[in-house]
């Protein structure tokens, strides 16, 4: 019996940081451990593309990413973990579902929809700063999914218009050709809490307020102590419950922990303490992943190895369905 598969890119369009850890990469790797589901995870970089033209910092986000993945436990003996670019197969599937696909379907992409709303209010071309992989990146994000008939997609909030637009593809195909490809579903990964930037506000690369997930110890210290806190002396009581801090901390130490901090916020602490312990908690946890982390950078030939094993199992799938796929168009 086939165990139904799970599958999910990761784009590489930055460095990772804490809040991506907490919000999407931990939950994913607990997931990728389930014994009755077929976990596949690849690193997304053609869908990059689009935005990142710069090949040394391609290859930069790329490796990191695959390091950061291996790092935090990703077990690439369980799960099918590789990088899209190695799968030709995917850009083969793209076409035929270009075929396939209403253009009206792709104007409504709400990626490409919110840059043509945006020019139009500053009153320049439409298109302007439109390129096509922006625009057919639903497309490929279908490829994606249907070429390994995955059943689970994990997603943000921001993706799952995507998946259902990889579900519509899927049916127009079906009912052109017969059925073929399996209608994915996602799963939300709701962030059970919004993670605290520096500043506060949500954790993320737009706000510029983020902490680097493999920062030396030393930086991470810096960072921490950098969070926005109130001016309440060392000895005033503080609410525990309004403190990014304390967000923050829950995330890393034990309920025992967070327990005893809380009291110590009713009693008074000073707020270079409580950044002290939240320093302490965060870097016990990270401290053997960045090791592993910077092991893999610093040996991209052990990380290329690890990526083309992946490749040749999810080729090995994926040429099997393409030439299913094929047959159905009449190649
Ligand atoms: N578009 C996704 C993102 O920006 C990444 C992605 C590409 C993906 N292909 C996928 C996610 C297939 C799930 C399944 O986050």
């Amino acid at each position: 019996m086939n165990k139904p598969v799970i599958l999910t890119g990761i784009k590489p369009t930055g460095h990772p940081h804490l809040g991506n850890y907490i919000g999407a990469i931990k939950p994913a790797l607990e997931m990728a451990k389930s014994p009755i589901l077929q976990s596949m995870y690849f690193i997304a970089d053609y869908h990059a593309l689009n935005a990142i033209q710069d090949a040394n910092l391609f290859r930069q986000y790329t490796n990191e990413v695959a390091a950061t993945w291996l790092a935090l436990g990703l077990d690439p003996k369980r799960v099918v973990f590789y990088r899209q670019s190695d799968v030709p197969e995917i850009l083969e599937l793209h076409w035929i579902l270009s075929c396939l696909t209403p253009k009206g379907l792709m104007n409504r992409a709400h990626a490409y929809k919110s840059k043509v709303d945006k020019n139009k209010e500053e009153g320049i071309e439409i298109d302007s700063g439109v390129n096509m992989g922006l625009y057919t990146y639903p497309i490929l994000m279908a490829s994606d999914i249907l070429l390994f008939q995955s059943d689970l997609v994990p997603v943000g909030k921001d993706q799952m218009q995507h998946v259902e637009i990889a579900r519509d593809i899927a049916s127009y195909f079906n009912n052109t050709f017969g059925e073929t490809f399996k209608l994915p579903e996602y799963v939300i990964q709701e962030e059970t809490a919004v993670i605290p930037g520096l500043d506060g506000r949500k954790m993320s690369k737009s706000y510029n307020n983020t902490i680097p997930l493999f920062e030396t110890p030393e930086k991470l210290k810096k960072l921490i102590f950098k969070i926005k806190t109130d001016s309440t002396l060392p000895d005033e009581p503080k609410d525990p419950d309004t403190s990014i801090l304390i967000t923050l901390y829950k995330d890393f130490a034990t309920s025992e922990e967070v327990e005893q901090l809380q009291k110590q916020y009713l009693e008074g602490i000073g707020w270079g303490q409580v950044k002290q312990e939240v320093f302490e908690v965060i870097n016990r946890e990270l401290e053997k992943p960045r090791q592993k982390y910077q092991m893999y950078l610093d040996n991209p030939r052990i990380l290329q190895d690890i990526l083309n094993e992946g490749a040749h199992k999810a080729r090995t799938l994926a040429q099997k369905q393409l030439l299913q796929i094929k047959k159905m168009i009449g190649c």
